[in-house]
Order: C-alpha cells, then sequence, then structure tokens
C-alpha cells in the first residue's frame, strides 16, 4: 500500500460545498493525514466542484487538464457537484483516481483505502443520501462562524437551474441533529451559525409529522445560550412568510439580513425560468418585510441574458433593482447547463448584450451602495470580530446586516462583539474605528 500523508483540498462553488469540503477534511484529518495550502507538496488532491455555470466547470477541468502530464504519484479526487451530472470524467481523464457525489461525502476513507490497495478508479455517486451526514459534525475552519445544513437538495427546478441534478430532491434534516450541533457549536465558542440549504424555506414541507417548519426551528435555536447571530440562506421568493418574517422581528438572534433572489424582474422572463412568482408578487413581499422589519437589508440573485430576453425585458429588471435598492447583489450572465428545461431554449441573447447588461447592472448596484455607504458615515455599527483582514494588520467583521467592517484592534478581539464608528469606506467595505467602552 502506498503511504499518503498530506492532502489538499480546492472547494468551487456555494457556501454548501464549503461546508461539504469541511465534512471531507475532518474525516481526512480523522485519518491523520495533514493539510496543506500548497497543491505541490499534497500526496491527495481533491477538488470539490460545482457545476452552476460553465465557468465553473472549465476552471475544474482545466485544472485536472493540468495534471494530465505531471501527475506524479498523486492520488487524485473530484468531489461534489460535477460527478453529479457529468457521468464520463473517470473516462475522460484517466488520471483521476476517484469521484465522490454529494450524497457519499462518508465514504472518503473507505474509497482511500480501496484505492490504495487496489490501485483502481472508483466512481461513488449515489443518488440517495447518505443518512448518518446529519450526526456529522465536521470541524469548521473559521472559529467564530460556522454554517450549518437544515436541507438539502431542490424541488423547484427553475428552468436554468442544474442544482435539482447535482443535489436532488429535498430532505430535510431532523431538527433535533440540528438542534445539537448548534448546542455542540455554542458550547465550542462559536457565535454566529448560518443555516444553509438551497431553500431554507421549505423546511419540514417534506416531513410534516414534525410538525415544525422553518420559522418554528429559528424559534428553537434563537434560544441557544452563547450564540449571538443567526443567519440563513437562500430563501426563495415564493416560499417567504409573514410567519419568517415576523420571527425575524421577534427574535433576537435572527439578523435583519434576507437573502431572496429575484432572477428578473420580468414577468415573461419569471414565466419562463419557472420562477412561480411575478414581480408584482415578489415587490409586495418585499413591501410587507420592510413593514414588519424595518431597516432590513435585502440581497439578490439576478441572471442576464436569459434565453430571449429582449432589451425591454431587461428594463424591467433594472427598474425592479433600482427601485428595491438592494444591499447585496450577485449578477451573473445565464450559461446554459445541459438536461435543464432551459436547455431546449436557444441561447440566443449574444455575449456582448449579456456583458452589456451585466455591466449596466453593476454600475447601477455600485451607484446604490456608494449612496447606501455614505450615508453611514458617523454612524455606530455593531460588528462581531470574525477574523485578521487580509492584510493581517487590521481586523474584519460583519454588521447584523451583513455589511463588511474593517479596523484596527488586537486579534484578542475575535470572536467578540465591537462597537465600530464608521469613518469611510472602500468600495463593499465599511472602515472605522473601535469606540472603546
Ligand atoms: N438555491 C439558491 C441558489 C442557487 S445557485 C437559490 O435558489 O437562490 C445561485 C445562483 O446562481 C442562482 O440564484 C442564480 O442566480 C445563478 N444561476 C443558477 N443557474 C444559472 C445558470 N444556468 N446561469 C447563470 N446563473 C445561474
Ligand atoms: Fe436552482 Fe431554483 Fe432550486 Fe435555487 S430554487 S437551487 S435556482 S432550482
Ligand atoms: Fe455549485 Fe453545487 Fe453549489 S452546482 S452552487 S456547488 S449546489
Amino acid at each position: 500500500m502506498k503511504q499518503i500523508n498530506t492532502f489538499f483540498i480546492r472547494t468551487y462553488g456555494c457556501q454548501m460545498n464549503e461546508l461539504d469540503s469541511e465534512i471531507l477534511c475532518t474525516q481526512l484529518l480523522n485519518r491523520n493525514l495533514k493539510k496543506v495550502e500548497d497543491e505541490n507538496e499534497a500526496d491527495l488532491l481533491i477538488f470539490n466542484t460545482c457545476s452552476i455555470r460553465d465557468l465553473a466547470e472549465q476552471k475544474v477541468l482545466g485544472k485536472l487538464g493540468s495534471y494530465k502530464k505531471h501527475k506524479k504519484d498523486k492520488i487524485i479526487g473530484v468531489c461534489g457537484c460535477m460527478p453529479m451530472t457529468k457521468k464520463n470524467l473517470l473516462q475522460e481523464y484517466p488520471h483521476i483516481d476517484f469521484v465522490i457525489g454529494t450524497n457519499n461525502l462518508l465514504s472518503i476513507n473507505e474509497i482511500l483505502d480501496e484505492i490504495l490497495t487496489k490501485r483502481v478508479q472508483i466512481n461513488f455517486t449515489e443518488t440517495d443520501y447518505e443518512k448518518n451526514l446529519e450526526s456529522f459534525f465536521p470541524e469548521r475552519i473559521n472559529k467564530v462562524k460556522a454554517s450549518i445544513s437544515i436541507i438539502r437538495g431542490c424541488n423547484n427546478f427553475c428552468s436554468y437551474c442544474i442544482v435539482p441534478q447535482t443535489r436532488g430532491r429535498e430532505i430535510s434534516r431532523d431538527y433535533k441533529t440540528i438542534i445539537e450541533e448548534a448546542n455542540y457549536l455554542a458550547n465550542h465558542g462559536y457565535k454566529e451559525i448560518t443555516l444553509l440549504g438551497q431553500n431554507v424555506n421549505s423546511y419540514g414541507k417534506d416531513k410534516p409529522e414534525w410538525k415544525i417548519l422553518f420559522h418554528d426551528l429559528l424559534y428553537e435555536l434563537d434560544k441557544i445560550n452563547g450564540i449571538e447571530r443567526i443567519r440563513f440562506m437562500t430563501s426563495h421568493p415564493k416560499d417567504i412568510t409573514i410567519d419568517l418574517m415576523k420571527a425575524i422581528r421577534d427574535l433576537n438572534k435572527i439578523c435583519e439580513f434576507v437573502h431572496f433572489p429575484l432572477q428578473s424582474g420580468s414577468n415573461e422572463i419569471l414565466n419562463k425560468m419557472n420562477r412561480k412568482y411575478t414581480s408584482e408578487n415578489y415587490l409586495e413581499k418585499v413591501n410587507l418585510l420592510r413593514e414588519i422589519v424595518p431597516d432590513v437589508s435585502i440581497g439578490t440573485d439576478i441572471i442576464v441574458g436569459f434565453p430571449s430576453e429582449t432589451d425591454e425585458n431587461f428594463e424591467d429588471t433594472y427598474n425592479l433593482f433600482k427601485k428595491i435598492s438592494y444591499d447585496v447583489a450577485f449578477i451573473f450572465a445565464y450559461s446554459p447547463r445541459e438536461n435543464t428545461l432551459a436547455y431546449k431554449f436557444s441561447d440566443n441573447v449574444p455575449k456582448e448584450t449579456k456583458d452589456a447588461r451585466l455591466q449596466k447592472l453593476l454600475n447601477l448596484y455600485h451607484e446604490i451602495l456608494e449612496h447606501k455607504y455614505k450615508s453611514q458615515i458617523g454612524s455606530i455599527k455593531e460588528v462581531l470580530v470574525e477574523r485578521l483582514n487580509k492584510d493581517n494588520l487590521l481586523l474584519k467583521g460583519r454588521t447584523r446586516k451583513f455589511e463588511k467592517v474593517i479596523f484596527a484592534g488586537q486579534p484578542d478581539l475575535i470572536g467578540t462583539l465591537q462597537k465600530v464608528k464608521i469613518s469611510s469606506f472602500n468600495h463593499q467595505t465599511l472602515i472605522g474605528d473601535i469606540i472603546n467602552k
């Protein structure tokens, strides 16, 4: 048997994938392997992949291609979403040793044992989810905030989206293990948890016998001592309820930030996207949320250049974006995904038009942010100090509303709540000074 001592892991994609990488990583550390940050030093390379857009896949395929000629005696594994849709990875890249899909994360050590003894390629991409994943509490990279998965999979089938194929159908995690994991994190000094799901608002709907819906779970989690903040990602607009809005208003720990992606402001496009709401329903929800939770922050994702999107359709998106004046936005150019409903439509918006629309929305977003950030100068914010800033000199944290703040301070403040007076801003970051008590 060949010896492996070190591993390197690179994660592509969303927060669920980041959490999945923590699950993989913990098992490898439990095997006494050492994690290294330089892939050249690793005996085992793991790429935890994303299929959401072509670019995400091209990055991984480029990386895998680069190892074709100089793999040396490394072991290479491809995990996550790509193996769920690209069934021929092992044939096309014979130098890959194994692929593990999104439902078989807990099998990594068994697979490694088999590879080390038999030297065969292994494909483990089952469609059913490993139930024991529910009670596996991984070690987290950050020591202040942690993500907790509450529901996996998606039943929505937005016409452009590959996720229902890569992650399967919705399965809510048993609320007892969620609460147990949140308590475990609180006992280990964590201050913030983010509840993850493709659509957290569907929580509990697949298990009516539990009689626990998403907002009920929030009431339970809010009781946990030690946790200061609770966030959640992502909400589907059609499923946001008044009960959820009231929970945000009434519970101390739930942060006043809701990410609920609009995707398009045009009803024609929303219909083709199979989003199951209209721009009018959406705006009504935003208005109601702002009434119930004044000063709430709102986030969105937008896709520009969906098949047949006209200038007028795009203007509808632009105008609604401006009207809502989002606090956080991720804007993407449409990327056709094989075997999705939209793949049958012609990808007929030229690349230059997609790029121009994307840029126009980004400019609007930056104007909105600049205006918002300017108005914050002089205000005092409560910041949870998360870590050292990239420069290793300043501290970095976030407000309840998800604004990034950097300021000078000693590293022993990491993990504490501090009052910071905002003095300036830089792109999407507020800059300030701690107010000494
Ligand atoms: N479950 C979440 C996130 C899904 S993926 C949700 O429903 O909001 C994150 C974002 O990627 C989506 O909100 C969408 O804006 C974008 N996206 C998904 N498929 C895409 C595609 N084919 N092309 C471009 N962007 C896409
Ligand atoms: Fe994709 Fe839609 Fe499901 Fe989100 S809700 S993961 S965009 S299918
Ligand atoms: Fe990508 Fe899979 Fe997440 S496709 S966005 S890593 S669920």
